[in-house]
């Protein structure tokens, strides 16, 4: 079987393009492939954050992809796999200055710490951010990654970092990640479509899967639809978005009877949108269930993400004895 790691940011709450884009297709192969599934807590130190929150926001996460059923042997949380900083240290030596300062997603971060004036809290650790990611890779000799485009950049270092690696050392030792794309709907803010669904951009702007059903029908009420007159036969992004969203929760007749309805000029927007809003409900309720279970007996999931994290690490560490040995640094011997 082919192995797959993959990570995603302790962030908050999963929203819905958080899911359609990443975690459903993690649930949808992980028992097709030897799947690490890891919360990047290290990845989170890269940008201003507070302590205190850090550790809520990872189980919270570990809650949520649990609820999202990903299976707890397949998960972990990367910062109790210290070794992913190690092997960042040894691969950041056989990655380049220049390499690093050429990743879109440091220089868009820059920019945004400068825009936000805390230019000043820029830190050496956003720079290495994707050696610390080849490092999540490798250490597990992935075969695939499933990454969406903006990882695109980001992989194909990881790519360079293990040939180099293997070059150097003489040694065809580490694998060549390739990525793993699949189909996955673009999900726009219901509040301006124009954007993608994101939570950077405040709560009007994404739907949080395990959020009050009040309030997604009010998102989906007041969404936005047409901006400038609506013109025959053209679709706008908002009513696009809205469409997308049925055929997301898999509602096709809806989506087929009410597109049919747009072809012929009578579609009705609120019938859409109540017809939106009873989707999401009913598509989401399993995931609020299942999450509101899972915060009844945290301690239980816990520690069963504890003893993942635990059986996950001794792969890490295999790999890393071998990587000292490679590169002429020293292992304990007793
Ligand atoms: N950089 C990824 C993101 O922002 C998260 C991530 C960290 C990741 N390590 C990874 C993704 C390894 C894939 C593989 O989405």
């Amino acid at each position: 079987m082919q192995r797959i790691l993959s990570g995603i940011q302790p962030t908050g709450d999963i929203h819905l393009g958080n899911y359609f884009g990443a975690i459903r297709n993690w649930k949808d192969i992980q028992d097709d492939y030897i799947c690490f599934f890891s919360v990047v807590d290290y990845h989170s130190m890269t940008m201003p954050y507070k302590a205190s929150s850090l550790r809520e926001n990872t189980w919270k996460m570990v809650f949520q992809l649990l609820a999202c059923e990903i299976k707890p042997e397949k998960l972990f949380i990367q910062s109790l796999v210290p070794e992913h900083t190690e092997l960042c240290w040894i691969l950041s030596c056989v990655c380049s200055f220049g390499e690093l300062s050429r990743m879109t997603q440091f220089k868009d971060k820059m920019d945004q710490l400068k825009t936000q004036d805390k230019d000043s809290l820029a830190s050496a650790g956003l720079f290495m951010y994707p050696a610390l990611q080849a490092a999540d890779i490798l250490i597990y000799r992935a075969d695939k990654v499933p990454v969406g485009k903006d990882q695109e950049q980001h992989l194909e270092l990881a790519r360079n970092i293990a040939e180099r690696f293997n070059y150097q050392f003489g040694k065809e030792y580490f694998k060549s990640p390739e990525p793993l794309f699949t189909e996955i709907p673009k999900l726009l803010s219901p509040a301006d479509p124009e954007k993608k669904m994101s939570k950077s951009l405040g709560e009007k702007h994404y739907i949080n899967i395990f959020g009050d059903e009040a309030f997604i029908r009010k998102q989906i009420k007041s969404a936005v639809t047409d901006t400038g007159e609506p013109v025959e036969g053209k679709m706008s992004p908002g009513v696009g978005n809205l469409f997308t969203l049925l055929k997301a929760c898999d509602n096709m007749t809806a989506h087929d009877s009410l597109m049919s309805d747009f072809t012929t000029g009578q579609l009705k927007y609120s019938i859409l949108k109540e017809t939106v809003a009873d989707t999401l409900i009913g598509f989401l309720s399993p995931f609020k269930q299942r999450y509101t279970e899972i915060l009844a007996d945290k301690p239980k999931y816990k520690k069963l993400i504890q003893e993942s994290s635990a059986e996950i690490r001794k792969e890490a560490q295999q790999t890393l004895k071998d990587v000292r040995e490679l590169t002429g640094l020293m292992n304990l011997k007793y």
